[in-house]
């Protein structure tokens, strides 16, 4: 089957790096749909037997997933054979934490694949969906997957920090795209691509990296009407999309608008249809048509950070070439997470699990809106000016560095003097903001004064205090 017959009108097979050209699949991989054939008497692989494992059987309980009565917890107790399993759809542990299925275990897999079939209205036909160890981990498979030393990459001005050291690491030659409070401005990075000068912005650039909703650092959420034009760039320019989005599910209510709860008495999925799915922001993916998006997902932010447990959606043809890597490198997610999670899951139910989705979108929301309340209380707008995230956990604190009374005599005008001087003031005081110099892709970029915070982590009261506290630091350094 061609890449066409695929549902994909091209192959972006030239795009892969050098290393991915070579790598091959590894051939122990055509053994494994034998290892279950009870016909087989299987020696071909290392594998410790099953029955060695030390762990019997793994047991959980979720949250409710109401606050108000307190319903929709659920229990697991997952065994070590099949034989034991409560539910057929559960991994059991003598498959989870056995080798292979390097893809992912395939029920938690299908699971996946039909949630991403409620939200996302995917053109390729051939789309697939394997797991990955989180964004970050599958974002450096990605450079590994498409770059070669030297080559370029576009990523937001400002950055995830850690996205943009993993890039720097591997001697890319990352370029900043100007962005404003809707994310990317595609008019001038379509002027950028027109105009683009090998002899001094370096190789044409062969990957971009987006965080579309509840961007890190600066909490911007990419603007509906920019989508499109976005991905058709890709295709004029020949360039393959990383749409790195573990804030998707941490799009939130308007600014003071009241909880979203499910009514009794409705059909609930279609409930969530019109209510929680269609007003959510389209993701990329469902823009190309081309095949060359490849969509990272993580239950970072949705579960907890600790599951190390990610996926990447896009063209099968091009995650095979991710799961060749991975075979060599992490060789699969770890099974634990899987089989606790997918427990989950079949015991919510896709209802289940959106009611948890809009549980923190809620929450979120709600944080959201207690926080931005508190800097438009305390910060002083003669200096201090705060964007409206509508989606994420990030907000931005802009400064104006003309109006510090020492800002040309003691820092020489130079914004990331003072920066680091506010940033130990903070310090200093009790409250830790994120210098925003941290994330910046272009350190020539120096211009603007601005600290992130998130409302994330901390509870209303300290999140009030602190608040007040960098409102005081903030009049004290500018004597207002
Ligand atoms: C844009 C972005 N990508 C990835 C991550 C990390 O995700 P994961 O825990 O799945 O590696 C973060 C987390 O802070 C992030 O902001």
């Amino acid at each position: 089957m061609t890449v066409k017959d695929m549902g994909c009108r091209t192959n972006v097979l030239h795009l892969l790096s050098d290393e991915a050209k070579i790598r091959k699949a590894s051939p122990i991989k055509t053994t494994m749909k034998y290892f279950s054939d009870p016909n087989i008497v299987f020696l071909g692989a290392g594998m410790p037997s099953g029955n060695m494992f030390p762990f019997e059987s793994i047991s959980f309980k979720s949250v409710s997933l109401d606050d108000v009565n307190g319903t929709g917890a659920v229990e697991g107790c997952i065994h070590r054979d099949k034989s034991d399993l409560e539910i057929c759809q559960d991994v059991p542990l003598g498959v989870a934490l056995q080798y292979g299925n390097s893809r992912g275990q395939p029920e938690l897999i299908s699971f996946l694949k039909e949630h991403t079939s409620i939200f996302h209205n995917i053109s390729i036909n051939d789309w697939d969906l394997i797991t990955t160890a989180g964004s970050t981990q599958a974002w450096d498979a990605c450079l590994r997957l498409f770059c070669n030393r030297g080559e370029t990459v576009l990523m937001e001005e400002y950055t995830y920090s850690s996205s943009l050291e993993a890039a720097v690491a591997q001697g890319l030659n990352c370029v900043a795209m100007k962005m404003d409070k809707d994310g990317i401005k595609v008019d001038k990075l379509s002027e950028m691509l027109r105009d683009w000068d090998v002899a001094v912005q370096g190789p044409f650039p062969k990957l971009l990296y987006t965080i579309p909703n509840g961007h890190n650092p600066t909490g911007c959420t990419l603007h509906e009407e920019r989508k499109p034009e976005l991905v058709r760039l890709a295709s004029q320019y020949d360039f393959i999309i990383i749409e790195d989005d573990p804030y998707y599910f941490l799009q939130m209510n308007e600014f003071g608008a009241p909880e979203l709860n499910v009514p009794g008495d409705v059909n609930e999925m279609q409930w969530f249809k019109e209510n929680f799915v269609n007003k959510l922001g389209r993701s990329l993916l469902e823009w190309d048509d081309v095949g060359r998006i490849i969509r990272l997902e993580s239950v970072s932010k949705t579960f907890a950070p600790g599951c190390r447990l990610g996926w990447a959606i896009g063209p099968r043809y091009l995650l095979d070439h991710l799961w060749n890597y991975h075979e060599v490198s992490m060789q699969s997610t770890c099974g634990f997470a899987q089989t606790l999670i997918n427990g989950m899951f079949q015991r919510w139910g896709q209802i289940g699990y959106m009611k948890w989705l809009l549980r923190l979108r809620n929450s979120y929301s709600m944080k959201r809106d207690h926080c931005l309340t508190q800097c438009q209380k305390y910060l002083p707008n003669e200096v201090c000016s705060i964007n409206l995230p509508i989606s994420g956990m990030f907000f931005m604190v802009y400064i104006d560095p003309h109006k510090h009374p020492k800002f040309e005599r003691e820092f020489k005008s130079k914004v990331d003097l003072l920066e680091e001087h506010l940033y130990n003031s903070f310090v200093q005081n009790g409250m830790l903001l994120a210098c925003s110099s941290w994330f910046r892709v272009d350190p020539n970029h120096n211009k603007i004064l601005a600290f992130r915070g998130s409302y994330a982590s901390v509870d209303a009261e300290k999140m009030q205090n602190g608040i007040i506290m960098l409102g005081n630091v903030i009049k004290a350094e500018f004597c207002l």
